[in-house]
């Protein structure tokens, strides 16, 4: 969706201002959404039991997420509206306001490498030196890569690599090689097919090394697979000097700190994780890699970097490792995971990646703000307000009017509400 007919935009109501039923025509206007997909996001249950029992053992059943859609971001100058699967109030509201302050001064600038993930094979037991089966390996290269790639046609295996891997484990098995595919996997996540392909390589190495091989595996530290973003917050929209020098404050105890470094970046993993699930994508493989990556010079540390201009503006950026994929896997089962890559309308997993990267980092500033200056309580509070009101039993129009005062007076508790609710339930009576 390109940025157009902004000025009317800006004239409409607030996608929170929106009852569901406007929300889901202002998507169909915005987007390339169809009418069944609008069904389909209508009806709570059109992630039907059949599709669960498909993709999971035992299945008993479906857990449903709220699904959201944070507005404002631009990133390369295109505009889109990001879906969000979350529990957690706040994070959709807090991503869509910190891209609302990047839009301002360009919005994010994003970049991915190529898409190439690592395939492990490991090997054990060798009957000759390191060396030996390191430079039969090599000799054979050609052929390696020919069985690997005669398992897929769009998928292939580009090079190879191997090192030796000193064990440091306390059970001392000794020393082993690994060699690793370097495998083009495109607009795909790709795990199946590079699975399969170190499967039908491990016999020909075992030929060529005399040795054992054990693991033949993907490797989800994608760091052959980098996408970054870059947003200038300017001083006056965040807040002013103090707001900026307070978030340099809390960046610098990220970078420095373990304890606060993981929840900054559990922030920041808010918003990547909530649009990759919206988006039919492996998010343990994606934490699982930026927490490795977030450790890369042997100290755990912030994943985003923030610094200020000569100006006094705020620059925050984000790199890190995303496996995902816009073909294959649950993206093209899972039918509201569909639903989500069409309302971004993304064809490529590069676009994808810099959609989530771009996330990560608005996720990030927000929080970092929201700590910065009034504490992060205020804005939970309100959507919880919601939840304690609706355990205390209020229904309907009550859960807004039982919610609001027990979030005015600043009482979010349960005896509270129920309080409040009998009140309104016999005003008059
Ligand atoms: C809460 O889910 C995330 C934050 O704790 C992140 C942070 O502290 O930076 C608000």
């Amino acid at each position: 969706m390109k940025i157009t007919n902004e000025k009317k935009q800006d004239k409409e109501k607030k996608l929170y201002e929106m009852n569901l039923d406007q929300r889901l025509i202002y998507l169909k206007r915005e987007t390339k959404l169809s009418e069944r997909d609008i069904d389909l996001l209508r009806n709570p249950s059109s992630f039907a039991f059949l599709n669960a029992d498909r993709m999971v053992e035992n299945a008993i059943g479906v857990l449903s997420l709220p699904l959201g859609i944070a507005t404002n971001f631009v990133i390369n100058n295109k505009k889109y509206l990001v879906p969000m699967a979350i529990e957690e109030p706040s994070v959709i509201a807090a991503a869509s306001k910190a891209a609302k302050i990047a839009k301002m001064s360009g919005g994010f600038k994003a970049e991915c490498s190529n898409a190439l993930m690592i395939g492990q094979v490991q090997v054990v037991s060798l009957s000759v030196s390191v060396a030996t089966a390191r430079r039969r390996i090599k000799a054979h290269k050609k052929e390696i890569l020919m069985i690997a790639n005669s398992k897929s046609t769009s998928i292939q295996a580009k090079n190879l690599q191997v090192k030796d891997v000193d064990d440091t484990s306390p059970q001392k098995m000794g020393k082993m090689l690994v060699l690793e595919l370097l495998i083009d996997t495109k607009d795909a996540m790709g795990a199946n097919t590079i699975n399969t392909m170190c499967e039908s390589i491990a016999p020909r190495i075992e030929e060529l090394t005399g040795g054992k091989v054990i693991l033949k595996i993907l490797s989800n530290y994608a760091t052959r697979r980098l996408v970054k973003c870059r947003a200038v917050f300017s001083q006056s929209d965040i807040g002013g000097k103090d707001v900026v020098e307070n978030i340099l404050y809390s960046y610098s105890l990220a970078y420095s700190d373990v304890y606060r470094a993981v929840t900054h970046n559990k922030g920041v993993m808010n918003g990547i994780d909530a649009a990759a699930l919206a988006t039919g994508q492996d998010f343990r493989s994606i934490e699982a890699a930026a927490h490795a990556y977030a450790a890369r010079d042997g100290t755990y540390r912030s994943l985003t970097n923030w610094y200020k201009t000569r100006r006094g503006d705020l620059v925050g950026e984000l790199e890190l490792p995303l496996a995902v994929g816009v073909v294959g896997g649950s993206a093209s089962v899972h039918p509201i995971a569909m639903v989500g890559l069409k309302i971004l309308g993304v064809k490529t997993a590069k676009e994808l990646a810099m959609i989530l990267c771009s996330v990560g980092l608005a996720q990030n500033l927000a929080a970092l703000r929201a700590l910065a200056s009034e504490g992060i309580q205020k804005g939970h509070m309100k959507l919880h307000a919601k939840n304690i009101a609706t355990m205390a039993g209020a229904q309907g129009n009550e859960v807004d009017l039982v919610a609001k005062k027990i979030s005015d007076e600043n009482n979010v508790t349960r005896k509270r509400a129920k309080q409040i609710l009998f009140s309104l339930r016999h005003k008059g009576s």
